[in-house]
């Protein structure tokens, strides 16, 4: 059986190959009308292209697809739509129609950290510019994750990605509370003045104990204000900023402290607590509750893995595992929405000076930076 739906695949490409290699040009169009035809030239009713569009280096197609063709199973073939096009595929449901976006350039290896605008986000409490994408630049709102998950093998761009997080909260959004947890110290190191740097793993355990006090003192100030979450209590005019806790190499968290963290995850969302967590190995031993706390990180990114059980661990499926080895290209998943992306590049050095230059970061209180251990996060 396996083998048969291999020749059929076989089939259908090379029959995509021989109709591409005699067209003249790039046309996306053609190429996408060229694998509807192939793959569906048994089929008395086909996908129909209804209508296109061309934005940018973005192609845009709505196409209707007969009954009897399923949404998930026309999804399935991007990877041939991919191969036909030459570019980047992203496919999406919309009400009865299907829109098909077409990146006619391939994914580059690289696109600077400067194509973020953060001026196009001025509705999102705490915007994250998480990659571009066959979509065009993907920004998403971290307080609707509620919070952010990022992994993969060394080297290919977790810590990249979240410098890229930090500096943009921290640039655009100076009134949140930062917090980073960085067992490596020199990563961040950079960014103390600006955020509270933990870099000492004896004092995580204390910070999540305050953090859980904060948690506690913000429930009773919503409660008093009759708010079910920091987002209403916002838009009633009162002040309380966001909390972000950044933790580069999760699993280097100390065992004692899952019960904290866990409870912040759960319940931080509606107080304003938001956490990025990145590791590199989420199956590792020190990690046990990772399948129960995965559920609470809505927001999914994985960078090329080992193989296809790490690539599970992070986004439920193997994607990740077949990504080419790219530093920066990787997975983004949220709910139903999966896509492959190109991180933008940010180095720490050139973060620094678009502080100098726009000046728009309050730093925050320089007392309670010196002493990590006693300070309580300011409302
Ligand atoms: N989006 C990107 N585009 C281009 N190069 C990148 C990107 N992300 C990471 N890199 C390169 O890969 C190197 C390793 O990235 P890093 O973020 O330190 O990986 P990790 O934290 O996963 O070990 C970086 O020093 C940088 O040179
Ligand atoms: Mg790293």
């Amino acid at each position: 059986m396996a083998r048969q739906q291999q020749n059929v695949i076989e089939e259908v490409r090379d029959s995509i190959k021989s109709l591409w290699l005699h067209r003249k040009g790039n046309d996306a169009h053609a190429a996408v009308q060229d694998v509807i035809d192939a793959l569906y030239s048994k089929d008395e009713l086909k996908p129909l292209i209804m209508n296109k569009s061309k934005e940018g280096d973005v192609w845009k197609f709505t196409i209707h697809l007969p009954p009897g063709t399923g949404f998930a199973e026309f999804k399935k073939k991007s990877n041939l739509f991919s191969d036909a096009t030459g570019g980047s595929v992203h496919i999406e449901k919309r009400g009865k129609a299907v829109t098909m976006e077409v990146m006619a350039e391939e994914l580059k290896k690289n696109y600077p950290y400067s194509l973020y605008d953060p001026t196009k986000y001025d509705d999102m409490y705490l915007p994250l510019p998480i990659g571009m994408s066959a979509k065009g630049l993907i920004v998403r709102d971290l307080t609707e994750y509620p919070h952010f998950f990022t992994g993969g093998e060394t080297n290919f761009g977790k810590s990249n990605e979240l410098h890229v997080f930090a500096n943009s909260i921290l640039l655009y959004r100076p009134e949140t509370f930062m917090i980073i947890v960085d067992p490596k110290s020199t990563e961040f190191a950079y960014l103390e003045g600006r955020a509270l740097v933990v870099d000492e793993m004896g004092d995580v355990g204390e910070l999540l104990e305050k953090l859980n006090e904060e948690l506690d003192k913000r429930k009773k100030i919503l409660k008093a204000a009759n708010c079910v979450k920091i987002q209403k209590y916002l838009k009633k005019r009162y002040e309380m900023g966001f909390i972000v806790l950044i933790v580069d190499e999760w699993a280097d968290l100390p065992e004692d402290v899952q019960n904290d963290l866990w409870r912040l995850l759960r319940m931080g969302r509606f107080v304003g607590i938001h956490v990025i967590a990145a590791t590199q190995r989420p199956s590792s031993k020190t990690f046990e509750k990772f399948g129960d706390m995965k559920a609470m990180f809505y927001g999914r990114l994985s960078f090329v893995v080992a193989d296809a059980i790490n690539s599970r661990m992070i986004i439920d499926c193997d994607d990740a595992a077949n990504l080419p080895a790219i530093k920066g290209r990787a997975i983004y998943k949220c709910g139903l929405e999966m896509m492959e992306v190109q991180t933008l590049f940010l180095d720490p050095e050139e973060a620094i000076k678009l502080y100098d230059k726009s000046n728009t970061c309050k730093v925050v209180n320089p007392i309670a930076i010196k002493q990590p251990r006693k300070m309580l996060p300011p409302r």
